[in-house]
């Protein structure tokens, strides 16, 4: 994998979003009519020109970890990570906008921002697509967090042991306590 001190892949994401121009995190359904979307493309640089952000990846969405541990906790960490100089918080799966978008909503979540890299070209430039053949997953992303600073990754929390078609699913680096604890010591 990439680590720190290497400029973030450069690539588009592809989201379907609501006509009214709410973004991906608007999760009010009264905006009517049989197809109220459009396809709409993000570029890296959309995402981490000037900014300093989060970004953490996981295996895969509504998957039992990161839907009751990770996307929970980095969404309750939140403000904290905002009060200590971040300016967004995206989670990122190797899924499809339409899979992200339903799983944002059943999450609830008013803060954090769901990247679809549904082709996984982000996620290949981050050195983290592995096989999940034995999940009958494909190829996923291997569990990351990251703090990124105007493209540049400057903390990286990776999970140890990268492999193709891992049995086990560890969490242990990617988690916002490990991001909050660089973070405040930053
Ligand atoms: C989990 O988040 O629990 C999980 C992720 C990938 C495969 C299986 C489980």
């Amino acid at each position: 994998m990439i680590g720190v001190g290497d400029g973030v892949p450069q690539t588009n994401f592809l989201y379907r979003v609501r006509t009214d121009g709410k973004d991906i995190c608007y999760v009010d359904e009264t905006n009517g009519g049989e197809n109220p979307f459009e396809w709409k493309e993000l570029s890296t640089a959309d995402i981490f020109s000037g900014k300093r952000v989060v970004v953490f990846s996981l295996p895969g969405a509504f998957t039992p970890t990161c839907s009751t541990f990770q996307v929970p906790g980095f969404e309750q960490n939140y403000d904290k990570m905002k009060s200590l100089g971040v300016d967004e918080v995206y989670v990122i799966s190797v899924n499809d906008t339409f899979v992200m978008r339903q799983w944002m909503i059943h999450q609830k979540v008013k803060n954090i921002k769901f990247i679809p890299d549904g082709s996984g070209k982000f996620t290949a430039g981050m050195g983290a697509l592995v096989a999940k053949d034995n999940l009958g997953f494909g190829v996923r992303s291997w569990r990351y967090a990251m703090v990124v600073n105007d493209g540049i990754i400057e903390y990286m929390g990776a999970e140890d042991g990268i492999m193709n078609n891992c049995e086990t699913d560890p969490y242990v680096n990617s988690t916002p306590e490990k991001v909050l604890e660089y973070l405040e010591n930053a």
